[in-house]
């Protein structure tokens, strides 16, 4: 598995990917991946055999970094692909002197609690009706 940077040739996939993670009322659309791909984004992209696998997209504002999605497909997953993306990530943020990065996740997305948890990142705070109603979200911080 290689870690390689994001292009806009790549949304197609990342849709699909993304599609495949998440009910489809959180989905990200292409448009969005576009936007964020074109702002000051730190990503990466797990690739195997040609293929994307798994991927992880933050924008950083500043000396603060928000995680907007890692997704890793699922016959993938159980094999460290996000803990090679978060890995990265946290060292490519350093260097470019972020402080803090944030990320909001579902409150019954056990797999995401856990994998954020062994790197470090508190839940910090519930946030009520975050995706929809009823939906709530845990915000879970890291200082760098
Ligand atoms: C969450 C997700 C990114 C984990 O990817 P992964 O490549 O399978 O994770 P890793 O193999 O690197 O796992 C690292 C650790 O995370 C935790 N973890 C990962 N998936 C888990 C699960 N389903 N249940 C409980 N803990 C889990 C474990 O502690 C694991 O270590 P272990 O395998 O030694 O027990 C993946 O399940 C996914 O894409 N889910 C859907 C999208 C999503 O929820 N993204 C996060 C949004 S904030």
């Amino acid at each position: 598995m290689r870690l390689e940077p994001i292009f806009h040739d790549d949304i197609d996939e990342l849709v699909r990917i993304d599609q495949e993670c998440f009910d489809k009322s959180l989905t990200y659309d292409s448009s969005f991946f576009d936007k964020l791909l074109s702002g000051n984004q730190v990503s990466r992209k797990a690739v195997e055999n040609d293929e994307i696998i798994g991927f992880v997209i933050s924008v950083l504002r500043k000396k603060v970094a928000v995680i907007y999605t890692l997704d890793v497909r699922i016959q993938d997953r159980r094999r460290g692909v996000a803990n090679k993306l978060i890995e990265w990530l946290e060292g490519g943020l350093r260097e470019r002197a972020c402080q803090e990065i944030i990320l909001q996740t579902h409150v019954n997305n056990t797999g995401a609690i856990n994998l954020f948890s062994k790197h470090g990142y508190g839940a910090t705070k519930r946030i009520r009706d975050y995706y929809s109603k009823g939906m709530d979200a845990f915000e879970m911080r890291k200082t760098l």
